[in-house]
């Protein structure tokens, strides 16, 4: 099996700045990349993003873009443009049922935005099936046919529970990121992911990057959390 070390994701998934500011701090040493979703986009906006950039974060923008090619160009263009000094987001997500055409776009958006800014591209990462879905017998090739296009449209990988890592590894090739949610060490609660797995079977099956919320997030000591999970990764 494949013997690539995986990457901690914390996903700030809070309801205040301040909130935010806290973990962000609480976790400076021990992680790198942290998402800004939905939630903490709509409440803080671009600060968030800039304030980690300036901390000298690495910023995983998951705001699952899905509109009509040239809506989803420009918020890409603009997701780019979130930038302090030489440093702009580091990935960001389209959902892949948003079509081939409007994955090229995006991908073209992305390079122009990046090219012009003097910032290196961000990595783009198509949404294949959410891990909230529940598993159902076709999901693996669903997943794999959206990986497929999200390959063909020129993305950089895609986003998929540790059990369809494997698969997309191995038809996919070893350049194509996969990050993977739903990640819980043992003892966690599972919440609303259906597709569970933990840390290092995710690195085991193949994924670059492990997106990590609720258990980090809601832990009495975050950085205590944080900081198993990397041991098991380094185990
Ligand atoms: O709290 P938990 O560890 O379940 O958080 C997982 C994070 O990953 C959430 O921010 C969620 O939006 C995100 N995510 C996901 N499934 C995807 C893509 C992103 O759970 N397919």
């Amino acid at each position: 099996m494949d013997k690539r070390k995986a990457q901690l994701i914390v996903a700030l998934d809070v309801g205040t700045l301040t909130e935010a500011k806290k973990l962000i701090k609480a976790l400076s040493r021990d992680v790198e990349i942290f998402k800004v979703g939905s939630q903490l986009f709509t409440l803080c906006g671009p600060q968030i993003v800039r304030d980690l950039l300036k901390a000298g974060k690495k910023v995983f923008l998951d705001l699952k873009f899905h509109d009509i090619p040239n809506t989803v160009a420009n918020a890409v263009e603009a997701a780019v443009g979130l930038k302090h000094r030489d440093k702009t987001i580091f990935m960001c997500t389209l959902h892949t049922q948003g079509g081939k055409e409007m994955l090229q776009r995006a991908v073209e958006a992305a390079a122009k935005a990046s090219q012009a800014a003097g910032v290196k591209r961000p990595l783009l990462l198509g949404i294949t099936v959410l891990t909230s879905d529940a598993k159902e017998d076709s999901i693996g090739n669903l997943v794999l046919e959206r990986a497929l296009l999200a390959k063909e449209a020129g993305l950089d990988g895609v986003v998929a529970s540790s059990q369809e890592a494997a698969m997309i590894r191995q038809r996919l090739g070893d350049d194509f990121i996969i990050v993977t949610p739903g990640i819980r060490p043992a003892g966690a609660e599972a919440g609303d992911q259906k597709r569970v797995t933990t840390p290092a079977q995710a690195q085991a099956n193949g994924s670059d990057f492990l997106v990590v919320g609720r258990p980090v997030v809601k832990a009495e000591n975050p950085s205590r959390a944080a900081t198993m999970i990397l041991e098991e990764l380094d185990r």
